[in-house]
């Protein structure tokens, strides 16, 4: 059989009729389209995160803004701290400036995918995804979990991120007119639960008669990834100033690595160079060990310094804040700067 006149997609549907996870924004097989806000919203939350990741995330960002109004009257600091360890944190300041421009345009998302393209934050896979998902357009949807699935029925053995075009192209073939977003989510949910990348289930597999890398013996080798680059590790310090059961929290600069969210001061340490800048204070330091993190290119052994002075007047009052340590889940800390602080209160004796 020529690949583009695979049946797939009625396979799939009758498929995904029967075993369609249940997402909190997600619509019923064949139900009437769901809300765009909540798509949107989850799409976004979803780039990079897993679905249990992103559930509780979800829940509390439409319980407290439950419309694109709701979210676009928001105060960017409470949206960045609601973000705090979903991590990528660029995609909160996006998702905050495309509420805004839709709350602008009158509240109503627009219904095509070339102008879901040119709001803020919304890349070619979002824009395709909300499309399909809450106006039913034809549109061709592909996640990690889609380029998997697609490799393999297909047979595309160049290895990414090369084979991404004939990914697309075979995508293209399979892609129906009619239930356009519950066939995004039936090969989203077939990557997620049965064309997993490790010990895929064949046997459980709707399109398994259809498959060529199953024909070929060896689904699991699918798709060749490129060598991994050794990833560099990086340097940083971070300052732990504790005075009267409070510590010294800054914000971020918006842009940048965790631009715009709340943090321990630091010494300047980007994926570019180790941390060069000197403490926010002149001490005395002392050394507390350090916190490791894996960001996307590079890893960070932040090592955490704890202030023993008293001086503290030359902190700048509008560059920082002294934040009550009983309230400091409150604050919103990225997952990085929540593990030092653990790490500063084991130090210091207080409850960890
Ligand atoms: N990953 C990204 N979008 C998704 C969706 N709509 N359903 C399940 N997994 C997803």
């Amino acid at each position: 059989m020529d690949a583009s006149s695979k049946p797939v997609s009625p396979l799939l549907l009758d498929w995904y009729d029967s075993h369609a996870r249940v997402l909190p924004w997600r619509a019923p097989p064949g139900a009437p389209l769901p809300d765009p806000y909540r798509v949107w919203l989850s799409e976004v939350m979803l780039q990079q995160t897993t679905v249990a990741a992103v559930k509780s995330y979800f829940a509390e960002f439409t319980r407290r803004w439950p419309t694109v109004r709701d979210l676009a009257a928001a105060d960017e600091g409470e949206v960045m701290a609601a973000w705090a360890g979903l991590g990528y944190y660029a995609r909160a300041r996006n998702l905050l400036a495309c509420a805004r421009e839709v709350a602008a345009r009158g509240g109503a998302f627009p219904d095509t995918e070339a102008e879901l393209r040119a709001l803020p934050g919304l890349g070619a896979y979002t824009a395709a995804a909300v499309a399909a998902i809450a106006f039913g357009r034809r549109a061709v949807v592909v996640d990690a979990n889609v380029e998997r699935v697609v490799a393999r029925l297909f047979d595309l053995r160049t290895p990414l991120p090369g084979v991404r075009p004939a990914i697309r192209a075979a995508a293209e073939t399979i892609t129906p007119d009619q239930r356009a977003g519950d066939f995004a989510q039936a090969m989203m949910d077939l990557g997620a639960t049965i064309c997993t990348s490790r010990n895929p289930r064949c046997l459980l597999c709707p399109l398994s008669a259809l498959c060529e890398a199953r024909a070929a013996g060896d689904p699991e080798a699918l798709p060749v990834k490129a060598p991994k680059k050794a990833k560099l590790q990086r340097q940083g310090r971070a300052f732990w100033i504790e005075r009267d059961d409070a510590v010294w929290l800054v914000r971020r600069p918006g842009r940048g690595m965790l631009g715009g969210m709340r943090a321990l001061p630091d010494d300047g340490w980007h994926a570019g160079s180790d941390g060069t800048a000197p403490p926010p204070l002149a001490g005395p330091w002392e050394a507390a060990g350090s916190v490791s993190h894996g960001f996307t290119h590079f890893g960070l052994d932040l090592h955490l310094a704890l202030y023993l002075g008293a001086d503290w007047a030359s902190l700048g009052g509008d560059e920082g804040e002294w934040w009550p340590l009983d309230r400091l889940e409150e604050a919103g800390l990225p997952t990085l700067f929540a593990k030092a602080a653990r790490r500063a209160l084991a130090a210091t004796g207080e409850d960890a």
